[in-house]
């Protein structure tokens, strides 16, 4: 996969400023940040430096004080151009996998029959076809995780925002799940913007990582990741831009 330095932007964040009333300095302040079409950004940082928080605002959960994000691709009212991968999954448990996915396409106009091609095509795109039927609980971590995927997919973003989506996992499901989503990145083509405290992970999946740092924060690095896909985990390439991250943090 090669990196997309000539692609247009998809989102850009222009001066962003955003705080907590309780907290005598914002957390972002005049932070700018732009992620071009099918690019793979990872952020890094500290707990609390503002990962979440960006996130946030960059995916229209929350309005900045200052500042705007500015989303390039046309609206349209059979997608979404933005969708949000947590940490948990957060499937309903009530719902079957089928109809968590199902359920980022209800607020949107899309005909039954494309709805449930969208569905098959992210399900089969996430490796859970068979799992379909079956209720939160009947899945393992990582199936739960790769439904959250899928349903975040199925509105047809431009860009995936992805809360450090793996760090509930165990160690070996994490590497496959890094696996699995670079390799729904490839088929998809959508942008995405990673957030993830691991530096290893970062290096391993991005074509640029920007570390953050301070408050409020600001971008202590900010990395080209050069290296050819696939990439080797353990790599002597891979442990240097690791320790150029980690001397940043
Ligand atoms: N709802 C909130 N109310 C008050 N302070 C908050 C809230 N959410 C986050 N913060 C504070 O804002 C800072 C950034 O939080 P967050 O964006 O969650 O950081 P990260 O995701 O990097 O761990 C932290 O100091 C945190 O305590
Ligand atoms: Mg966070």
């Amino acid at each position: 996969m090669a990196t997309q330095l000539n692609a247009a932007p998809v989102i850009e964040a222009r001066g962003i400023t955003i705080g907590y009333p309780d907290a005598p300095r914002p957390v972002l302040e005049g932070f700018d940040l732009s992620v071009r079409a099918g690019e793979f950004v990872a952020i890094v940082g500290g707990s609390g430096v503002g990962k979440s928080t960006l996130l946030r605002v960059v995916g229209g959960l929350v309005a900045p004080e200052r500042g705007s994000v500015a989303v390039t691709t046309p609206e349209a009212k059979d997608r979404r151009r933005r969708s949000i991968v947590f940490q948990d999954g957060r499937l309903m448990p009530w719902r079957t996998l089928r109809a968590n996915v199902a359920y980022g396409l209800e607020g949107l106009k899309v005909a039954a029959a494309e709805r449930d091609r969208r569905i098959d095509e992210v399900l089969r795109l996430t490796g859970l076809e068979a799992m379909a039927d079956r209720y939160p609980h009947q899945l393992s971590g990582g199936q739960v995780q790769r439904g959250g995927i899928a349903r975040a997919l199925a509105v047809n973003p431009d860009i995936l925002l992805m809360d450090e989506p793996f760090s509930a996992v165990d160690a070996l499901t994490r590497e496959s799940l890094q696996d699995e989503v670079l390799r729904i990145w490839g088929e998809s083509g959508k942008a995405v913007l990673f957030v993830t405290h691991d530096i290893a992970e970062a290096a391993f999946l991005a074509d640029r990582v920007i570390v953050l740092s301070g408050r409020p924060a600001g971008i202590a690095l900010d990395r080209q990741i050069d290296l050819p896909r696939p990439r080797a985990r353990g790599s002597a390439e891979l442990a240097a831009h690791a320790a150029e991250i980690g001397a940043a943090l």
